[in-house]
């Protein structure tokens, strides 16, 4: 473990809802105290894959940061960081880039899921996982804690370090993916998809910063089914084992405990079981972030003490990148 790197990145979508802080920045914050060198990246450079309002895109990096902060990211254990700002992984990513080909991007699961949106993509989108490739190997990492639906892209970080290491010597460590939790929170409205911040559906994610009403609202809202009784069975039960899952998370708690509280309520009494605990853990987040959206000084010296600390690991990789290759 000594030498372990883990790197990850968010896009900056503003606060994060229930789905990002229980599958992702929960594991974040335990990462920073079992490894000896952390590093979260708001990857603005990502989100404009899609089209961005730039007044908007601003005020979403910050609330991202306040956000990361807010939820137990800890600025003197983790590097916490602006992507655009550290402009070697755009140099590393055109790097990379050359040495992919375009069939070995075609069946990617960012450019596969979003491209079909639209009438066409465009070609940072189709190139997305390069750059992902970059923004890990640039800090020589060894782990990258993902969700399920990025592993593939994993894989193509691990083939370009391959690729790279074989056509001008070792230089990058084939980076390892920690699957950061199997734990996916879906959908309040339609279960059989996962918790988004792109859900169509009204009232169907809660965000961090949600008011205990409104928590409430969307819990009771939820789409369950006709058995008042409470069990765990995500194939046959899909709404009342969300519940289950959100409510075991919130608690600290086993599904097996979760259950064993429900015993003796039907849907609708435990519904009101899992609004307390979803309120009890995300009102002193929300609280901070209020706070935290506030000091706008505060938040960008947090950003800027975290880009002088990553590029002063990402520079000497790129040059050394760089001089392989011929420049
Ligand atoms: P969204 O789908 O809302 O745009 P992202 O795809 O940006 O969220 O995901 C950011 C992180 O949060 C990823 O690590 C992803 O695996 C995790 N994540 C997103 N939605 C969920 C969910 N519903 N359940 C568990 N983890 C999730
Ligand atoms: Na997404």
């Amino acid at each position: 473990l000594a030498d372990s790197r883990v790197f990850s990145g968010i896009q900056p979508t503003g606060v994060p809802h229930l789905g990002n802080y229980l599958g992702a920045l929960e594991n974040w914050v335990s990462f920073q105290h079992q490894y000896p060198l952390v590093l979260y990246s708001i990857v603005d450079l990502h989100s404009i894959t899609q089209p961005q309002d730039p007044e908007q895109l601003r005020a979403n990096i910050l609330d991202m940061a306040a956000s990361l902060l807010a939820c137990g990211i800890d600025p003197e254990k983790a590097i916490l960081f602006q992507q655009s700002q550290v402009s070697e992984h755009a140099e590393l990513s055109w790097i990379l880039g050359c040495l992919t080909s375009m069939p070995r991007l075609r069946h990617l699961p960012q450019w596969k899921m979003k491209s079909k949106q639209k009438s066409e993509g465009s070609v940072g989108l189709y190139t997305y996982p390069v750059l992902q490739a970059a923004d890990i190997l640039l800090y020589k990492s060894t782990h990258v804690p993902v969700g399920e639906d990025q592993v593939q892209h994993l894989e193509l970080a691990q083939d370009l370090a391959r690729i790279f290491n074989h056509r001008f010597g070792d230089l990058f460590p084939e980076p390892r993916t920690l699957l950061s939790s199997t734990r996916k929170v879906k959908s309040l409205r339609d279960p059989s998809s996962k918790m988004s911040k792109s859900d169509p559906h009204n009232m169907a994610t809660i965000s961090v910063t949600d008011s205990p009403e409104n928590i409430a609202l969307k819990i009771r809202r939820s789409v369950t089914d006709f058995t008042s009784e409470v069990t765990f069975d995500p194939d046959t039960r899909p709404g009342v084992s969300n519940l289950v899952t959100i409510h075991a998370a919130m608690a600290r708690i086993s599904v097996e405990e979760a259950v064993s509280q429900a015993k003796g309520m039907d849907t609708g009494a435990y519904k009101s079981l899992v609004t307390e605990a979803v309120i009890q853990r995300l009102t002193p987040i929300r609280e901070e972030i209020e706070r935290l959206r506030a000091d706008r000084t505060y938040l960008e010296s947090v950003l800027l003490q975290g880009t002088q600390k990553a590029r002063e690991l990402a520079a000497p990789v790129l040059k050394e990148a760089r001089h392989r290759v011929g420049f």
